[in-house]
């Protein structure tokens, strides 16, 4: 039993990692181990001799797990002081520079406008950016030969020489949503599309990529009079203030009729500018009654339905609230454009708790 205990405690004191010291209780106390083997033998010894071995054996086998639990204890003490020694930080170091995105203007203002028309009950629907001619053009009451077409010069997608399928092209406003959003869900109906519209054009207020944000409202008796309430009521939310006055000027779009441009009463305080007073007029958008045959290509009844549709470039109005100046600025994906202009990621001024 002498042997066994310094056996046993020579090698637990030696053993380097935990996996060696289970090894060893095994050896030593495991079913087959050396102490059990020895346990085993009590039963050939006279009924004397037994009283003498056997607490002797118990006490040794006690010793050896107590020596196992100190070692392992001591194990582990030491793998935490040499991971604390490996993973330390110098909390003196300086802070590194904060660096968190901003939201783009463009984003801010989409929300912004969603989250008014919202309010008054549009839902928000998509259309394709590659769009065919029918839903661009033909079905806007846009004939082929229509000058329309090449007013706003539109992106054809190629095609090869000898493909005679009609084209398609990036669309070139979000007014094909309309005839997509009509097929879709019939009347009535009251949709808001903002997207991303394209138009070969470049100077300091055209990208030849640009956002547009159309509407749509019909039902049995809709009229002028329920365009004019929601779009001042827009302005005022959009621009905050109470006071807005809006002008009403016959126009012509193929889409709509009759037609009428949207200006807004305003002033420019140096450079500035302040809606709802002063003496300037500031064009904001397109609106009109849904044409007959506009409402007939998206599969609804016009003797028995009738609406309103505007469009808006959002674009325009993040440039005329935050007043900034040069549209291309919007696409250059410069740092400190983004971080002078850019907003917070929750700061949604108009998304109202209804
Ligand atoms: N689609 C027109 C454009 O891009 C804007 C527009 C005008 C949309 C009048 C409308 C509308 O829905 O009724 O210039």
């Amino acid at each position: 039993m002498d042997d066994l205990r310094a056996k046993f405690f020579t090698l637990i004191s030696q053993a380097s990692d935990e996996q060696s010291l289970e090894d060893l209780r095994v050896q030593a106390v495991g079913k087959k181990g050396e102490i059990s083997l020895q346990m085993r033998e009590l039963g050939k010894m006279t009924a004397e001799e037994r009283q003498v071995a056997g607490p002797k054996l118990n006490a040794l086998k006690d010793e050896i797990n107590a020596a196992l639990a100190a070692k392992k204890a001591a194990l582990s003490d030491a793998a935490l002081d040499e991971r604390l020694r490996t993973e330390w930080l110098d909390v003196t170091l300086p802070a590194r520079e904060r660096r968190q995105g901003t939201v783009h203007p463009i984003s801010q203002v989409t929300e912004e406008v969603t989250a008014i028309f919202a309010d008054m009950g549009f839902a928000v629907a998509e259309g394709p950016q590659i769009e065919s001619d029918w839903y661009n053009f033909d079905a806007l009451n846009i004939p082929a030969e229509h000058p329309t077409r090449t007013e706003m010069d539109t992106f054809y997608m190629h095609r090869e020489a000898g493909d005679n399928r009609p084209p398609h092209v990036l669309r070139t406003h979000t007014s094909p949503v309309q005839i997509r959003s009509m097929e879709k869900h019939g009347a009535p109906i009251r949709i808001i599309a903002p997207g991303r519209v394209y138009r070969a054009d470049y100077d300091q207020t055209h990208t030849p990529m640009f956002h547009q944000l159309e509407g749509l409202a019909i039902d049995r008796d809709l009229s002028m009079a329920n365009l004019k309430w929601c779009l001042e009521e827009f302005c005022r939310a959009f621009f905050e203030v109470e006071q807005v006055e809006l002008r009403f000027r016959a126009s012509h779009f193929p889409f709509t009729e009759p037609s009428a441009e949207v200006d807004l009463r305003c002033s420019w305080d140096g450079g500035r500018l302040k809606v709802g007073e002063g003496d300037d007029w500031m064009e904001i958008l397109g609106s009109g009654m849904v044409h007959p045959k506009v409402l007939s290509a998206g599969g609804i009844d016009p003797e028995e339905w009738q609406g309103f549709a505007f469009g808006m470039g959002i674009d325009r109005l993040a440039m005329l609230k935050y007043g900034m100046p040069d549209l291309r600025a919007f696409f250059d994906s410069d740092l400190r454009w983004l971080k002078h202009y850019g907003f917070a990621a929750l700061d949604c001024r108009h998304c109202r708790a209804d």
